[in-house]
């Protein structure tokens, strides 16, 4: 009888899904809140793993699942995964791509909106009772229609959030690290990251995070964006250099900002940017839905069976592997 492969699952996973990994492995659960020693003990003989994105697989990750052939991911992200050791121990790595696109673009949207409405200040005012006393009211907010949005990072959800943004009005910029992404949205026109911060009201950030993109977004082409400006991060808290961002909002060398996510998650409560009035921080909801929050948990045990099975799984990270002898 051929031995089921061990799946460790650093997450949590509906029964449903549990059972579907069930019908042809032996699961182990690894709690996520035990000490990292007994999570890596965990892996020994695991040769696949349902990650989280909260967890880092890191070298020593991967020396203590010397049989692992794929780690699944429930997250399009993955930078807190070493693919360059996953491929170099001939490990797949996959991820969750497509099904959340609507979720991010939604909030992505919502924000724009948000900031340029000003509807946090106004939500604030009404809560500590200015409505009531009779205070004047926050500042005026400013139409969206004739603004124009810079999207960095034009990949499918730059894209949806260009296409969200045309349909109210604004004048769409995108920029790519990437020369020629495809872009399916005609009317949007392509800037070097330079000119779209000089040219643009609005500037959300949608790229990956790795050793190129990090810190995209520092002191420098802080400077470059408009004092009127507002800049929107749901990708990775790295892209932007948090403490030259802090500087930037305090001085005022821009107007606002919206942080779904932060270089360091959960922040420290005395981090400064949490105490400016003219950011909004969120606690990394961009896919928070029941419904992309169960799609992306679904393809991660997809990708996770049939690299199991032997078979090509639908998102894969490192593709490279799975050539020649796989
Ligand atoms: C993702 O899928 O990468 C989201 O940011 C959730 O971590």
């Amino acid at each position: 009888m051929v031995k089921r492969p061990t799946v460790c699952i650093f997450a949590d996973f509906e029964p449903d899904l549990v059972a579907a990994i069930e019908e042809n492995c032996r699961v182990r659960f690894v709690d996520m809140a035990s000490p990292r020693v007994h999570q890596l003990a965990a892996l020994h003989n695991a040769q696949g793993v349902l990650l989280n994105p909260l967890t880092p697989a890191d070298t020593e990750f991967f020396e203590a699942a010397p049989r692992l052939r794929v780690l699944s991911t429930a997250s399009v992200g993955y930078d807190t995964i070493h693919v360059a050791e996953a491929t170099r121990r001939g490990v797949v790595v996959c991820h969750t791509p497509g099904v959340l696109t609507a979720a991010v673009a939604d909030l992505t949207m919502v924000l724009v909106i948000s900031l340029a409405r000003r509807l946090f200040d106004n939500e604030r005012y009404v809560r500590s009772g200015g409505w009531a006393r009779g205070d004047p009211l926050p500042e005026l907010g400013s139409d969206v229609g004739g603004k124009t949005l810079g999207v960095v990072g034009f990949g499918r959800i730059g894209q949806e959030v260009t296409r969200r943004m045309q349909g109210f009005g604004m004048r769409t910029l995108w920029y790519d690290a990437v020369a020629d992404p495809h872009p399916q949205v005609p009317a949007s026109r392509y800037r070097p990251l330079d000119e779209l911060l000089r040219e643009s009201d609005f500037v959300t950030v949608h790229a990956d995070l790795n050793d190129a993109s990090r810190h995209l977004i520092g002191a420098e082409e802080l400077q470059m964006m408009k004092p009127t400006a507002y800049l929107i991060n749901t990708a990775r808290g790295g892209l932007v250099d948090q403490r030259a961002l802090t500087e930037a909002l305090r001085g005022g060398s821009i107007a606002g900002a919206a942080l779904d996510v932060l270089e360091t998650e959960p922040p420290a409560p005395d981090d400064p940017l949490l105490r400016l009035p003219n950011v909004v921080c969120l606690p990394h909801i961009g896919t928070a839905t029941t419904e992309t929050r169960r799609r992306m948990r679904e393809l991660a045990v997809q990708n996770l069976l049939a690299a199991l099975a032997g078979e090509i799984p639908p998102a894969i990270v490192n593709p490279e592997v799975v050539t020649g002898d796989w």
